[in-house]
């Protein structure tokens, strides 16, 4: 299951980004925002971020107008490695080597078919674990207060 949010600004890329998402037979859950009103990308994005850290789903696809926004909360949430693509390379090392599990788009930064480039190259790549095991432990270890 892949869950969606957005704001007001990224509403109608991640209506277009479930519908590609659906006709590839991925499952997606759309955890709101449910239109174009103005409204804060924090409570959509820190929805869709939980369930993926609570394992509800296996990862997320945020959108707002730059994507930073949506970035910025779901990094909030413990478990949460949220990495903003406007390009297929960084979607992909941010798979093999930083084991993403939520990506966020700008609505007002990439068109709606590179978005779909981003997210399915993102989708299809893997971690490749290993050293990059060792520094994603790292970056949790500050998550928990540890100096490092
Ligand atoms: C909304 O105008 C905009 O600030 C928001 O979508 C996002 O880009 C914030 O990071």
């Amino acid at each position: 299951m892949i869950a969606l949010a957005s704001d007001h600004a990224g509403y109608a890329l991640k209506k277009e980004l479930e519908e590609h998402l659906r006709s590839k037979g991925y499952e997606t859950k759309d955890f709101g925002t449910y239109s174009e009103e103005s409204c804060d990308y924090a409570v959509y994005g820190s929805r869709a971020a939980r369930a993926v850290a609570k394992g509800e789903c296996e990862k997320a696809v945020l959108v707002c107008g730059t994507g930073i926004g949506m970035s910025l909360a779901a990094n909030k949430v413990r478990g949460i490695r949220c990495v903003v693509c406007s390009e297929p390379f960084s979607a992909k090392l941010s798979r093999n080597h930083n084991d993403s599990n939520v990506l966020a788009l700008g609505s007002r930064v990439v068109g709606s078919e590179l978005a779909k480039m981003i997210l399915d190259i993102w989708l299809e790549s893997e971690f490749e674990g290993g050293r990059h095991q060792r520094r994603i432990d790292l970056v949790a270890d500050i998550e928990n207060g540890k100096e490092l």
